[in-house]
């Protein structure tokens, strides 16, 4: 499903963010929000703000140190109040590549998965998994889609 495609499907709930710091403050939000076994897709171009939302992710998680973006190292894992594993398949454009990496034991280790680049997993991706789509608009505006079963939680 690509990013436009998400955007139209019902009960989802659009944010627009002015800055990396409202980006981050919706992950925040989300973050504080999550359950054992969340997966969270993240989709939208190469500096669209998915490292940046995950940093609001961690901080919500209750994560102090959360600075790197793992796309030379595919995962990192922190924890917080729950483990967060944080995928990047940036650099995986083969999905032999992505099935070999085995990210499935992360889906049911009672932490949340957030993935960037999730469109790649294909049918790896479970069907529960709630999804996030950002948008550029312009320099600092970004659009950001949180997927009905996540916009729940907010409300
Ligand atoms: N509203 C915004 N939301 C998120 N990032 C923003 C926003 N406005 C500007 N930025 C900047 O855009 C860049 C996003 O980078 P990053 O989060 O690494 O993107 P991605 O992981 O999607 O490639 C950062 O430099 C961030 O400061
Ligand atoms: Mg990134």
């Amino acid at each position: 499903m690509t990013n436009d495609e998400f955007r139209m499907t019902n009960e989802n709930s659009i944010f627009h963010s002015k800055s990396a710091e409202d980006t981050i403050f919706l992950g925040k939000k989300i973050g504080a929000l999550l359950q054992p076994n969340d997966v969270i897709a993240l989709t939208g171009d190469l500096g669209a703000g998915k490292t940046t939302f995950v940093k609001g992710i961690a901080e919500g998680l209750g994560i102090q140190d959360y600075v790197t973006s793992p796309t030379f190292v595919i995962i990192n894992i922190h924890k917080g109040k729950l483990v967060l594993n944080h995928v990047d398949l940036y650099r995986l454009e083969d999905k032999n590549e992505i099935e070999d990496l085995g990210i499935e034991e992360y889906f049911k280790s009672g932490g949340v998965c957030m993935i960037e680049w999730a469109e790649r997993m294909g049918d790896l991706l479970p069907k529960y998994s709630e999804k996030i789509g950002i948008k550029v608009i312009s320099e600092h505006e970004r659009e950001i889609c949180v997927s009905s079963g996540l916009a729940l939680r907010l409300r």
